[in-house]
């Protein structure tokens, strides 16, 4: 597969991973089926990620609202994540990705904490891609977290409410330290941010399809980074300023 014109890849992708259920459904199948389905169509869109020079990809693979799923498809969600963890962590770290997990880990089992842990420090040496796991992940969990850690050092003395701007707010917010989010995609034809990357996704282009996750492939990306090349961004200035830039 050619690689993009570099200049319009963009440097940080985010994906709502969204369709596995009906997937399964189509196929008269349990969602678990989906699910595991939806695990190989992450390992495609990394390998199309490294292809194209993307620099962060991040995926939303549980929500903060997903424990409120059926309980058995919560377990059959954990199993899963603990099984991908133990086959895709070496072929990851082979191929230079350094897998990052993010959002409110307290509430998973020790052991799927550790084994989270052991594969953070395990890649946290390769740059090749860096790979975010949102899980027990919402935006506004992500703003109320900053939020305390901004009024811990105004408390702690260590910084003046007057001091606390976007900048320095932002530094508290998950995935601070990579490229700016650009592109924000969502698959199963939903039409919606559904509490991801709140702060993150200002100034990204959004690119919805109807393709259920199981199905979105490189070719699927590739059309999507195609799509985001098309875009203008103006960040606020008009056309002919930025033409002129
Ligand atoms: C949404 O589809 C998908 C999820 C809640 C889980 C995402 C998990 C994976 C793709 C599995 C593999 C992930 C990793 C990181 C190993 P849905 O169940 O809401 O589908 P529906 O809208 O059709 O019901």
């Amino acid at each position: 597969m050619p690689g993009a014109d570099a200049a319009q890849v963009p440097r940080h992708i985010a994906i709502v991973m969204d369709g596995n259920g009906r997937w399964a459904k189509a196929r008269f199948r349990p969602r678990s089926f989906g699910h595991n389905a939806g695990r190989k169509a992450v390992r495609d869109v990394v390998e199309g990620c490294l292809r194209q020079g993307v620099e962060a990809l991040t995926l939303f693979a549980f929500s903060s609202e997903n424990w409120q799923r059926p309980q058995d498809e919560v377990s059959a969600l954990m199993e899963l994540f603990l099984r991908a963890l133990d086959k895709e962590v070496d072929e990851l770290h082979a191929q230079g990705v350094r897998l990052r997990f993010v959002g409110d880990l307290d509430a998973f089992g020790e052991e799927l904490r550790e084994r989270m842990r052991a594969a953070m420090t395990r890649t946290a040496g390769n740059a090749k891609l860096q790979l975010n796991i949102a899980v027990n992940y919402g935006g506004r969990w992500d703003i109320v977290q900053a939020a305390r850690q901004a009024a811990r050092a105004v408390a702690g003395g260590q910084l003046a409410i007057d001091e606390i701007d976007e900048a320095r707010f932002g530094q508290w917010i998950s995935l601070a330290g990579l490229p700016p989010l650009d592109l924000f995609i969502r698959t199963g034809g939903d039409v919606r941010i559904s509490n991801f990357l709140l702060w993150q996704a200002a100034y990204a282009e959004l690119y919805f399809t109807d393709t259920l996750w199981p199905d979105f492939d490189q070719a699927c990306l590739r059309r999507a980074i195609e799509d985001f090349a098309r875009r203008e961004r103006r960040f606020g200035r008009t056309g002919e300023q930025v033409a002129q830039a």
